[in-house]
């Protein structure tokens, strides 16, 4: 069976191909940016062997000799990026996926299973509401417009092809191979003594380790989901638990500063975890995920973050 990954490099790429290589029965093509190899030196070990496309999701011509020469049975649908200019964002998350989209069409090599890996934040404002999946979407930021684009798109292309598609959306995704500012910037906030707690103790996070989500993804796959779902931790702390967890995995004596809302308001255009507490939604509902998967991702807090710092400490990046 041959799965495509594209943004293979990135935080759930490499978990997906450390995850995914232990099955004899997958054959794994891995697609990554031509920036990859510079910004993230650990790929070259993990991609040994396998199949490599590199290039540019922009570059229609790519992507269709990637699909025509590939001809994926299953296509994991990661590349995006989180923060740049507006018309950046939409031109890489959601042109990305239309030439995707685009390629597979005109080639006629359709995958059986297309896989995208989207964000709550899909539903903007709407998260105001709730989350569960039903909910309508309001999408404000490039970013949220990006990534509900995105998921009409793959709703529409497999709805008319008959196939199946998986749409996750997880809020924070954390684990070691994350170059993520929002984690790195918290760290070393903490690290100089500040612990910034954003608005109230009590604002919820939704965290996911990224080598659960890998074994999320294959568990969907092999299960014959069909359908779009919230992912998220067992026990998801709140953002004020998360900074005293770091604190103690620093061994760090900081002092807690209360950032009011105005603040958060304005860094929240540019900080997406600080957009997702401002919409305040509450614990993000999984029951449709934990019914039709009958997995929680539970990997312990405490041991995924001490993974992750230490990571980070050994690959110069805090
Ligand atoms: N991380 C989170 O907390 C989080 C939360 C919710 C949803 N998600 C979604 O989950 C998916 C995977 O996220 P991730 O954390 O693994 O992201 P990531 O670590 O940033 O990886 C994304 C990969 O896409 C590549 N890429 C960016 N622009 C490209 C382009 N123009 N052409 C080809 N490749 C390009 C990046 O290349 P470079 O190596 O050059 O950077 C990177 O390797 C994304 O769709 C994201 O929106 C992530």
């Amino acid at each position: 069976m041959k799965l495509l990954i594209t943004g293979a490099a990135g935080l759930v790429g490499t978990h997906l191909i450390k995850y995914l290589d232990k099955i004899k029965s997958i054959e794994l093509i891995l697609q990554i940016s031509p920036r990859s190899i510079d910004k993230r030196p650990w790929i070259k070990n993990l991609t040994e062997g396998k199949q490599v496309y590199v290039g540019d999701i922009r570059d229609y011509s790519f992507i269709r000799q990637l699909i025509v020469s590939s001809k994926p049975d299953i296509i994991i649908h990661l590349v995006a990026i989180p923060m740049g200019k507006g018309k950046e964002i939409l031109s890489i998350n959601y042109g990305g996926t239309q030439n995707i989209v685009g390629a597979l069409q005109e080639a006629k090599v359709h995958p059986h299973v297309f896989i995208y890996i989207s964000a709550v934040l899909a539903l903007g404002d709407g998260l105001k509401d709730g989350a569960e999946e039903y909910r309508e979407a309001k999408p404000r930021t490039p970013y949220e417009k990006s990534k509900w684009l995105s998921e009409e798109l793959v709703r529409e292309y497999t709805s008319k092809q008959g196939i199946r598609h998986i749409i996750l959306r997880p809020v924070w995704i954390y684990g070691e191979h994350s170059i993520n500012p929002d984690i790195i910037n918290l760290v070393k906030a903490i690290r100089w003594g500040v612990s910034p707690i954003p608005i109230s103790k009590d604002l919820n996070t939704g965290l996911i380790y990224a080598g659960d989500l890998a074994k999320a993804i294959h568990i969907a796959i092999i299960k014959g989901l069909n359908g779009t779902y919230n992912i998220r931790d067992r026990a998801p702390p709140s953002f004020y638990e998360l900074v005293t967890y770091l604190k103690s995995l620093l061994e760090k004596r900081s002092i807690d500063i209360v950032i009011p809302k105005r603040l958060i308001d304005i860094a929240s255009r540019k900080i997406h975890l600080l957009r997702y507490l401002t919409l305040h939604p509450g614990l993000i509902p999984i029951d449709k995920w934990v019914a039709d998967a009958g997995y929680i991702p539970h990997t312990n807090l405490y041991q995924g973050l001490s993974r992750t710092i230490n990571w980070l400490h050994n690959n110069g990046l805090i």
